[in-house]
């Protein structure tokens, strides 16, 4: 990294007129910071690729983040360098807190997070495999699918306090755990869908936004998808007709940027480069690929309200 997420900060602090406050000294936000959750019924489609990336692209431009692992195969945790492949494991992963019915904020939230940015600019809940149980013990739990979002709501003090931007990586389908994160979203009133322009993922958006729809008949909650095309590569016709699709049907949800068909996302865990694998962003942050995924961070900034504690919203 060239230059660090806290100079970026007091940058953006300075040019808005403010002396930068110190870490322990930030005006106090009140309320839950906004959370990013990604979903898609159909896996493989780059949903944590796009989630790691946002979330390291905003931590470089100054915003705190912490992104939540809540994907048992623990992708997102794997990128962000943290080894789940020995089977002694310190991970106190999110379903050890999805599976409390309290209201009292947890104790043990700390000791769960990882630094990956020093400052508190990159963090992380990791996940790891057995995670799985958690989806197996919640389909029994009644409302399970409030979980989520009273996890964030007992911890919203602690969380207001630490970080700018939460984001959930979700596993692929419709699980209880991604399930309780869609409808945790419900106050940003909407989910970050990744899609690839081809005909099985077209329908799996439909899936998923018949998915969502469910939701508001069951509980009334109003969750929208902001939808962004990953994997774009104009010289293939289904691709071509695809998004022909996805403009007349889903237009409207479409973020603004496409992500390209582009290598440098599948080099970001090679084991060959095991040394220096992590975010795109990161390791090859003028490639196209890391281009266009900042241009998706930073209109996410905006659709989601994103903001610095005491900084007006919008300052860059
Ligand atoms: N724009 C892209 N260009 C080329 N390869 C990509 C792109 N985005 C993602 N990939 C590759 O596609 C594969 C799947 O990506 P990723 O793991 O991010 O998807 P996912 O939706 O999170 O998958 P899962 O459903 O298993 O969680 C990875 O090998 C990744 O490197
Ligand atoms: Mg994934």
């Amino acid at each position: 990294m060239r230059y660090r997420p806290s100079d970026v900060r007091a940058a953006k602090y300075r040019a808005a007129g403010i002396e930068p406050p110190a870490i322990d000294q930030l005006p106090l936000r009140t309320k839950l910071p906004p959370v990013i959750v990604t979903r898609m019924t159909k896996g493989g489609v780059g949903k944590t690729s796009i989630s790691v990336n946002v979330a390291a692209a905003m931590a470089m431009m100054g915003y705190r983040v912490l992104m939540i692992d809540a994907d048992p195969q623990a992708s997102a945790s794997n990128l962000l360098g943290i080894e789940t492949a020995i089977y002694e494991t310190d991970i106190l992963h999110i379903g050890h807190f999805l599976k409390k019915p309290s209201n009292a904020p947890d104790e043990d939230l700390p000791g769960a997070i990882k630094h990956i940015y020093e400052g508190g600019f990159l963090d992380l809940i990791p996940a790891d495999i057995t995670l799985a149980e958690t989806d197996a013990s919640l389909v029994a739990v009644l409302s399970s699918h409030t979980r989520a979002e009273l996890f964030l709501n007992r911890n919203s003090t602690f969380f207001a306090q630490h970080y700018d931007v939460i984001v959930v990586d979700t596993a692929p389908g419709t699980t209880p755990v991604g399930l309780a994160f869609s409808f945790a979203a419900k106050q940003s009133g909407k989910v970050l869908t990744v899609v690839e322009p081809e005909g099985s993922c077209l329908r799996a958006l439909d899936s998923l936004a018949s998915n969502l729809a469910e939701i508001k008949a069951i509980t009334g909650a109003n969750i929208g998808m902001e939808v962004v095309i990953n994997k774009y590569h104009p010289s293939l016709k289904h691709v071509r007709e695809s998004m022909g699709f996805l403009y007349s049907k889903y237009g409207s949800m479409l973020n603004d940027s496409i992500i390209p068909q582009f290598s440098g996302f599948a080099r970001q865990l090679s084991a060959a480069a095991k040394e220096d694998a992590g975010p795109l962003v990161e390791f090859e942050s003028i490639s196209i690929g890391a281009a266009a995924v900042i241009d998706v961070a930073k209109s996410l900034i905006h659709s989601y309200g994103i903001t610095m504690p005491g900084l007006p919203a919008g300052v860059e």
